[in-house]
């Protein structure tokens, strides 16, 4: 059975490792997390947050936030491969190029998880043609830490700025910046809209003869996380462990 080891376990970790526990899909080998009790509620060997390994499991999954990723990834990427959930910690240039040396050094992978949207895949495939990339997220104001009365489109530009002005809730565009065209080319556009329901993504892709879209609106679970992100996190980690998958190969 594949060993996994877990960093953060709040929404999204939590579920992975409820639902692996549930299914003995792999074996969680240890859970890093700031908050000790959230952790042994689950069960699993727990480790406190501290940097530094060892990492001795097949997949280190990273589900905290930016700054938990920078911590650990470098060491990580060392020992065994990665699949990062606070994906906007990569709009950092010295971050991604630390990354990939070490990737490349170490013959280790970084996986992209689709996380809260669908169709990455595709992005990936089409790399070599796009021409644009265009990511509009849409959410109610207090998603985005904001008090908007009326609907506020507060943000057209790069999404490498997107990223770094609002770490925890773009996370989607960083996804597309890395599988399409770089966080440079992609134009993010958000929307604070206080009829907004859901919370909701609209990629927009075009290449030399072909265009095409995808849109996802998901019920919050209360943070910043969607109704659909814990279980397709979940299912990619299965899926990882099973037979590898779609993926970035650094080496
Ligand atoms: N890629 C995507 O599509 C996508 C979608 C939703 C959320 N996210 C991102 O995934 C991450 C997790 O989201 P969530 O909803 O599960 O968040 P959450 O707040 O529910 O859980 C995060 C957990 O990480 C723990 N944590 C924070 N810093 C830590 C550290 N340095 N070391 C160890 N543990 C630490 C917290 O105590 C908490 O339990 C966030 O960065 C979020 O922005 C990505």
């Amino acid at each position: 059975m594949k060993r996994v080891g877990m960093i953060g376990a709040g929404i999204i970790g939590g579920h992975i490792v409820r639902r692996a526990l549930a299914e003995e899909a792999f074996l969680v080998a240890f859970v890093v997390e700031r908050d000790e009790a959230k952790a042994r509620e689950l069960g699993v060997p727990y480790r406190p947050a501290r940097p530094g390994g060892p990492y001795p499991v097949d997949l280190v999954v990273e589900a905290a936030e930016p700054s938990a990723l920078k911590e650990h990834a470098l060491a990580v990427l060392a020992e065994t491969d990665l699949l990062p959930f606070s994906l906007t910690a990569f709009a950092d240039p010295e971050f991604e190029e630390a990354i990939l040396k070490v990737g490349r050094r170490c013959r280790t992978r970084i996986r992209i998880p689709h996380g809260a949207i669908v169709g990455l895949d595709g992005l990936w495939d089409a790399r070599a043609i796009l021409t644009q990339v265009r990511v509009t997220s849409t959410k109610p104001p207090h998603a985005f830490g904001r008090a908007d009365t009326a609907r506020t489109v507060f943000y057209e530009g790069p999404a490498r700025q997107a990223c770094r002005a609002y770490p925890r809730n773009v996370n989607v565009h960083a996804a597309a910046a890395l599988c399409g065209i770089g966080f440079d080319r992609t134009v993010s556009t958000l929307i604070a809209d206080p009829d907004c329901r859901t919370l909701q993504h609209f990629i927009e892709a075009k290449a030399g003869g072909v265009d095409f879209s995808v849109r996802v609106a998901s019920r919050s679970t209360g943070g910043v996380t969607g109704w659909y992100t814990p279980e397709s996190a979940y299912q990619t980690v299965k899926r990882l462990c099973a037979e590898g998958g779609p993926g970035m190969r650094l080496a």
